[in-house]
């Protein structure tokens, strides 16, 4: 059995990107008995923009909700909040001591955050990928299931847990690798002709936008004026519709778009209407679970108290490990 974890912050409801990316492949694995699976909502990440304390439960269990709404289930797999394991803040001061600053400004995640909001550059933006690592190696974990942007990340912890053992000279730490079931991580685009789709972007079509949202962010992607050669290279913008199309429409209506695309006889109208239906119709399960548990708060909490129990399980064990090789007493 292989050890997996990953987790999505709390800065916001769940969008396609984060299905796709993310979620879709959480989901397959579950039922996959060569999994032994841990998912979290990383609600410790989401305090470096200060959240108050009424955002940060409220934004918890909203991850929460969509994690079960989208068909995770708490009892194949260990579902937790991060902040109800706190063996993982210890193992992150930990491994701090052996992340350098100037490994960790170097991360793209970093300066791209530094770019954004320059008023608000703490210490926990600086370390979020030793917080990660810290999240990935509490248990063990050897495949991470996320999307393309966390693949550096995702060698920042193989480079802290080869160094970990390295200095203690062990192999406690096994490696990790990002893992999808495609073989190569993806990036879901927005449709605003920009880069991805992310919370922060205000690009997000998400999970739980109703119909009519839906179709009005569809209707708003960016197009062109249409191709004038037959066959011609598809600018980013179109580009973007047509993924999202492949990821939610059956093959035969992106094959009828494409031909119509090198034909030179599309019609984004119809495109773009076309994509809003499928993007509706593959969400509708979703929207209509979370409004089934939404206000059952006694349902939330009995999912994430069994979950952090058997995730401080596995992490307290790790912990004692980890104390022990660094010369501490066991707790
Ligand atoms: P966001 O980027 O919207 O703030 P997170 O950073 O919390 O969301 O991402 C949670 C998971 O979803 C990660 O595995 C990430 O790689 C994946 N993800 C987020 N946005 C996308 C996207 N546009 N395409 C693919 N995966 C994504
Ligand atoms: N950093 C990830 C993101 O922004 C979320 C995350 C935190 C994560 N800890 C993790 C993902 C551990 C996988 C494993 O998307």
């Amino acid at each position: 059995m292989e050890t997996v974890v990953s987790g999505i912050r709390s800065t916001g409801c769940l969008h396609l990107g984060n299905y796709f990316g993310a979620v879709g492949n959480f989901l397959k694995m579950q039922d996959d008995k060569d999994y032994h699976c841990y998912f979290f909502i990383a609600d410790l990440h989401s305090l470096t923009t200060h959240p108050t304390p009424d955002d940060f439960k409220r934004n918890t269990n909203e991850v929460l909700i969509d994690y079960l709404a989208c068909g995770m289930d708490p009892e194949k797999v260990v579902l937790y909040a991060q902040s109800d394991v706190p063996e993982i803040a210890q193992l992150y001061l930990l491994l701090n001591m052996i992340a350098y600053k100037g490994e960790l400004e170097k991360v793209a995640s970093f300066k791209d955050k530094i770019r954004k909001h320059d008023e608000n550059v703490n210490a926990g933006l600086l370390t979020y990928p030793v917080l990660m690592a810290a999240d990935i190696l509490i248990h063990k974990a050897t495949k991470v299931p996320v999307g393309k942007d966390q693949v550096q990340h995702l060698e920042m912890t193989r480079n802290f847990s080869n160094r970990f053992n390295h200095l203690y000279k062990n192999d406690f730490f096994p490696e990790c690798f990002p893992f999808t079931f495609s073989g190569n991580p993806i990036a879901v685009p927005g449709l605003d002709g920009t880069g991805k789709m992310g919370k922060s972007d205000g690009n997000g079509i998400y999970l739980r936008d109703e119909p009519e949202v839906i179709r009005k962010k569809v209707m708003k992607a960016v197009t062109d004026s249409g191709p004038t050669q037959p066959n011609s290279k598809m600018p980013d913008s179109i580009k973007n519709i047509f993924t999202l199309l492949k990821l939610v429409s059956q093959e035969a209506t992106v094959a009828h778009f494409e031909v119509a695309y090198n034909n030179c006889n599309i019609r984004y109208g119809d495109l773009k209407k076309q994509l809003a239906e499928d993007i509706i119709l593959f969400t509708n399960p979703m929207r209509e679970k979370i409004k089934s548990i939404i206000y059952d708060k006694t349902y939330q909490e009995k999912v994430l108290k069994m979950g952090a129990e058997k995730a401080r399980e596995s992490a307290s064990k790790t912990l004692n490990g980890v104390r022990e090789i660094v010369g501490m007493n066991k707790i």
